[in-house]
């Protein structure tokens, strides 16, 4: 069976396609630069770009994975959550092919498209797992019992990991995405500089608007020449505060739940910091990590492609009335 995957929930516009046989055939990736002046993304803007992006991204899955529509057997489109103009270009494109080539339509629940990022390349990871997925809308812990089967055990209270680094990176200066740049910017540098505080949530819930006012007051306090000259410590210090709460989180989930394989997803797990960091820890405490290539962490239509095979091997697609929806909750096969 081949997938054709399709991703436009926020500002790339991606398509990929994958095969049972002979895995991911193809993934194009087109990211949109016109939101970088404003500093993050422009709903408006990000809608209009995917609606010209769409079909030559689509066109180029299929040519570089060397097939033609025809080819396709099935077709998964991130449905929600995310923004809603955006999701709608990709799932209108989804339904018009799964309609004019009469293949099923497959929905998939954008958090569950990036789990799956880690079943891309062999080897797959076991069950029972816990993915930690940290991204620039979602920081949640989730356990996953089985192909498809998932409980949430905690998720943020306020703002994703992803959405602190751009808040940061925008208030700096930095630029959007902001957590490549503070990435850039902290390597090497003095994460002890500034002791900001981690919060103290309970659970495996998370928190990071205190951090965010705690780094903006700290700034906010010294001479701009100071900041200037100690920006890459102050940096390397939120990022180091923003690491800490994760990993400990992370960590009691794997040790309260028995479990001894963690997932990492979504584009902060891109960030260097946070995966030496638990690498570190798997090594000390014996469990199994799963990272997956840098290309799959951030927004891409392999994952989607890969979540969507599994749907359609378990028998479950969507109906052509698919409408996308800004706020969706992860259910998996059993609903
Ligand atoms: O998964 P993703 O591409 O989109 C969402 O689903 O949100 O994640 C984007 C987020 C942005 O907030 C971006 O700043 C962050 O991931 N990000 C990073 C890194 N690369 C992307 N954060 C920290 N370090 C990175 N290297
Ligand atoms: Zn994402």
């Amino acid at each position: 069976m081949t997938v054709l995957g399709i991703e436009t929930s926020c500002d790339d516009t991606s398509a990929a396609v994958y095969d049972t046989e002979k895995g991911l055939l193809s993934l194009v990736i087109s990211s949109q630069m016109e939101h970088a002046e404003f500093g993050g993304v422009v709903p408006e803007l990000a809608s209009r770009a995917h609606l010209s992006l769409i079909l030559p991204v689509i066109d180029q899955a299929l040519s570089k994975a060397n097939l033609i529509l025809d080819d396709i057997d099935s077709i998964a489109v991130t449905a929600g959550p995310g923004l809603v103009g955006s999701l709608l270009v990709g799932v209108s494109a989804g339904k018009a092919i799964a309609l004019a080539r009469n293949i099923p339509l497959i929905g998939v629940h954008h958090i569950e498209g990036h789990i799956y990022s880690n079943f891309i390349a062999e080897p797959f990871p076991p069950y029972p797992s816990i993915a930690l997925v940290v991204s620039g809308g979602h920081t949640e812990l989730i356990m996953m019992k089985a192909p498809l089967e998932y409980e949430v055990l905690g998720k943020t209270r306020d703002d994703a990991a992803g959405e602190a680094f751009d808040k940061i990176a925008k208030l700096l200066g930095l630029g959007y995405p902001g957590g490549p740049a503070i990435e850039k910017k902290a390597h090497g540098k003095n994460s002890s500089f500034v002791d900001f505080p981690i919060s103290k949530v309970p659970g495996y819930e998370f928190s990071f608007s205190g951090l965010k006012t705690a780094v903006k007051v700290y700034v906010n306090g010294k001479e701009e020449a100071f900041v200037r000259c100690h920006l890459a410590d102050i940096l390397a210090s939120f990022q180091q505060a923003v690491v800490q709460a994760l990993v400990e989180k992370t960590l009691k989930a794997l040790t309260d739940y028995h479990v001894d394989t963690l997932l990492l997803a979504g584009g902060v797990a891109a960030n260097r910091a946070l995966r030496d960091r638990v690498s570190a820890e798997a090594c000390r405490l014996g469990f199994t990590l799963f990272e997956p290539p840098i290309i799959y962490c951030t927004d891409n239509a392999a994952m989607i492609a890969r979540a969507g095979h599994e749907r359609l091997m378990s028998g479950i697609t969507s109906p052509l009335s698919l409408s996308p929806e800004a706020r969706l909750p992860l259910r998996g096969a059993k609903g």
